[in-house]
């Protein structure tokens, strides 16, 4: 898959941007605050129909104007062209494929098949437990789109009943036995919604475990050991392969029924996926309090190289955006990385870097070179060294 054309109208520093990407590597640099990212933003918004920086939709439209749009082309191996066109007025998405408008983003999301790499992704292993599984659940809903009303109706009664929790530590004395039914209930309700999550989960990362490590250990040159662990609210690993739905279901059941005069007291539900967590670990230590920033760094980018392949193995080649990737890697890991890159089927790559010099290896016969600079984006033809951007 890939993007032939993409439009850019008031949005964030583009007045008006039309670019014709290459189906293959498109290197796009410029100083600092040219409005790199804002591209990489643009993009990620046709894949996600949010923004990975912000959550107000004023700020991504360019500053005087009162409406954006991002417009592209899209070439699927499965489906041909589609035109694309996301407009952004007045706190509203209106989104049309083919001309016709799109009434639900579910049934949109999953169109572009698109991976992206963003130094706030980091957060994947230095950030919090919270930050992680919904890194993480964002991409199961676009492998499985059918554990998405799992996952919602599991986040939906998860406050429901941390809402009857808090609700009850505000009142006097201990709760009716009918109140604890209902608790007991939901909890009941809780567990099969949280262990068919959990599944889903587990289905994804049977895939992208040994993928993600695969790509660690070739872009540390074979000497380091990268391992993925998920590990259950009461502390347990499990193993993708040796999941057992019943058995996560029995022992959250069991969890949410003893004890909830605790649960009462601290006003949210103790137990269950939404305290499961994902481990990333180089011989034995976790990445995120013992490893480097190039560790951090390559750990996340296997990550999503893991996410490419798996998308390239059941759907079609993706599209790959790498927004400031290769700063902090050393020139040995950035070699590697580009080795990578060519053994992986992508539909399309975009990279972005502050300075020529950090993307040169991967320049030639299939890529394509980009200036960005205070909001407009020209293609570049002359060969590195003559002149031109550093
Ligand atoms: N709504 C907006 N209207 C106008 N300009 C905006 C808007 N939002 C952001 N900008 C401008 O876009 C610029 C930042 O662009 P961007 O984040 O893409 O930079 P960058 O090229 O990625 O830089 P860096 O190399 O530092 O990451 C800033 O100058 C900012 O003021
Ligand atoms: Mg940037």
């Amino acid at each position: 898959m890939f993007l032939s054309r993409l439009t850019l109208r008031h949005f964030r520093n583009f007045d008006q941007q039309t670019l014709s990407p290459f189906a293959g590597r498109n290197l796009i640099f410029g100083q600092n605050a040219q409005g790199k990212t804002n591209l990489i933003e643009a993009i990620h918004l046709l894949t996600y129909l949010r923004s990975f920086r912000t959550g107000r939709e004023r700020e991504l439209i360019m500053r005087g104007r009162e409406w954006a749009m991002i417009e592209a082309e899209l070439m699927s191996s499965r489906r041909g062209r589609e035109h694309i066109r996301l407009v952004l007025r007045g706190g509203q998405k209106y989104l049309r494929v083919n001309g016709a408008p799109v009434a639900r983003q579910e049934d949109y999301l999953g169109l572009v098949l698109a991976h992206f790499f963003i130094p706030s992704d980091l957060r994947l292993i230095a950030g919090e437990p919270r930050e992680r599984r919904a890194l993480l659940d964002v991409e199961v809903v676009r492998a499985l789109p059918r554990s998405a009303a799992h996952i919602r109706a599991y986040y939906e009664l998860l406050d429901q009943r941390n809402a009857l929790l808090r609700e009850l530590a505000q009142q006097e004395g201990p709760p009716p036995e009918s109140t604890h039914r209902l608790l007991r209930q939901y909890g009941a309700q809780l567990a099969e919604e949280g262990s068919r999550l959990v599944e889903a989960r587990m289905r994804l990362l049977a895939e992208i475990i040994p993928r993600t490590e695969r790509f660690y250990r070739k872009m540390s040159g074979g000497r380091e050991t990268l391992a993925l662990t998920y590990r259950t609210y009461w502390g347990e690993e499990v193993a993708p392969e040796q999941f057992d739905p019943r058995g996560y279901r029995q022992r959250m059941e069991q969890d949410l029924s003893g004890e909830l005069f605790r649960e009462i007291e601290i006003g949210h539900t103790r137990a269950g996926p939404h305290r499961d967590d994902l481990e990333f670990a180089l011989e034995g230590r976790l990445v995120k309090n013992f490893g480097s920033q190039g560790q951090m760094r390559s750990a996340v980018l296997a990550f999503k190289l893991a996410l490419c392949e798996f998308t390239a193995d059941y759907g079609e080649p993706p599209i790959l955006c790498l927004d400031d990737a290769l700063s902090e890697l050393d020139d040995a890991r950035r070699l590697r990385l580009v080795e990578i890159l060519g053994e992986i089927r992508l539909g399309q790559v975009f990279i972005t870097a502050a300075s020529r010099r950090e993307c040169a290896p991967l320049e030639g016969q299939m890529a394509k070179l980009f200036l960005v600079e205070a909001g407009t984006i020209r293609e570049l033809t002359e060969p590195l060294g003559a002149g031109g951007a550093d």
